[in-house]
């Protein structure tokens, strides 16, 4: 039997911590790692965004946490992902499989989850109405006629015009952006503490992403959950977190408050990333960077840095060969990079 980790219960102000999380999957061609020992933690009611590339684990983590991952997956036997939904109980999650009677109890009740395409989530054979109040039914205790209420209070929320038509509706009567305020409905069913978005507006169009962004800002401060939002785009996290965690194949390289991350990011791979997009009330006139190569594939991850055959700044005999350890700095940042705090400040 694997030795049980870290079951001790959370302070209060810690809602979701995970701790050396490891993922990878068997396949054809052979073993491929998708999360390489990711720890992060969530505050109550804090916006938690997740940036990275493509492939580079931000979806498989937090899989894990929901306990979705595919049949192929491998987790690796030391890492924990502590859920702690009401300040007083804490369930070491990382401990259930897929379809434990405690997990199932806490998915869509206490975790709401909004994903990229609300047709995944969504029953295309059932009304809006009626996917949201059996949820509802499911685990509150209540009538029919409380959970319709409920599901039309919701509909109304999310801003969706004329909420009692709505309620019949099928997803496929909607518009892409519609649908995404019947799923944000959904996951807010129940009042969960944590919703976890998974690029919940790169589907949109712009106007569209922006009006999502503003609802779920909204109905944050509101309700008062906390979020862990998913995308690839610097200039949503900006608009929408308090903390930003910075993926890279597999790991977390940097964290800290949003604004730190934006204006002193301290792992060349951030610095890069933020080169990488324009600015508003930029001071000077600036090319666009690019970051040279493109991300390693990822069944050959390189050895030490998994960054270091794309940075300017790697060190040949140390870069190559040793994994940079997780610094940390007075206002919370922290970086895995072996000269994090020692490099120029990047241009921005
Ligand atoms: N079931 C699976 N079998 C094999 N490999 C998988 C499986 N699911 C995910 N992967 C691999 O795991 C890696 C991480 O995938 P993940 O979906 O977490 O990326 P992501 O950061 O969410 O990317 P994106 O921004 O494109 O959504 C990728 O290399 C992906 O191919
Ligand atoms: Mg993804």
């Amino acid at each position: 039997m694997t030795p049980k980790t870290n079951t001790a219960q959370l302070p209060k102000d810690v809602l979701l911590d995970l701790q050396d999380v490891k993922v990878s999957f068997e396949t054809r061609e052979g073993t491929v790692t998708a999360v390489n020992g990711v720890s992060y933690k969530v505050r109550p009611g804090e916006v938690l965004g997740i940036v990275g590339e493509s492939g580079s684990g931000k979806s498989v983590t937090v899989r894990a946490i929901m306990r979705l991952l595919a049949k192929n997956a491998i987790e690796g036997p030391k890492g924990s992902i502590r859920f702690n939904p009401n300040g007083d109980q804490t369930y070491d999650l990382h401990e259930l499989s897929r379809d434990n009677r405690q997990i199932r109890a806490l998915r869509g009740n206490r975790i709401g989850m909004i994903f990229q395409e609300p047709m995944t989530a969504l029953s295309p054979v059932h009304s809006i109405g009626s996917q949201i109040s059996r949820t509802v039914m499911l685990h509150r205790k209540s009538t029919k006629a409380e959970a319709r209420a409920r599901a039309r209070d919701l509909l109304e929320r999310v801003q969706l015009p004329n909420p009692d038509l709505m309620l019949d509706r099928f997803p496929h009567q909607l518009s892409g952006g519609m649908r995404q305020r019947a799923m944000i409905a959904l996951a807010l069913a129940c009042d969960p503490s944590l919703l976890i978005a998974d690029e919940p507006t790169t589907a949109l169009d712009v106007t569209t992403e922006a009006q999502i962004l503003e609802l779920l800002k909204s109905l944050q401060a509101e309700l008062g959950m906390a979020i862990i939002f998913i995308t690839h785009n610097f200039g949503v996290v900006a608009d929408i977190a308090d903390r930003v965690a910075v993926m890279y194949l597999g790991q977390i390289v940097e964290t800290g408050d949003v604004d730190d991350i934006f204006y002193a990011p301290k792992h060349p791979y951030t610095q890069a990333l933020l080169q990488s997009i324009p600015r508003l009330g930029q001071k000077k006139v600036r090319r666009l960077k690019t970051i040279r190569g493109s991300v390693p594939d990822p069944y050959h991850i390189p050895s030490g840095c998994p960054f270091h055959n794309r940075c300017d700044h790697a060190d040949a005999a140390l870069c190559t060969q040793e994994r940079p350890p997780l610094r940390g700095f007075d206002n919370g940042q922290e970086a895995r990079c072996h000269f994090a705090g020692q490099l120029p400040e990047a241009s921005l």
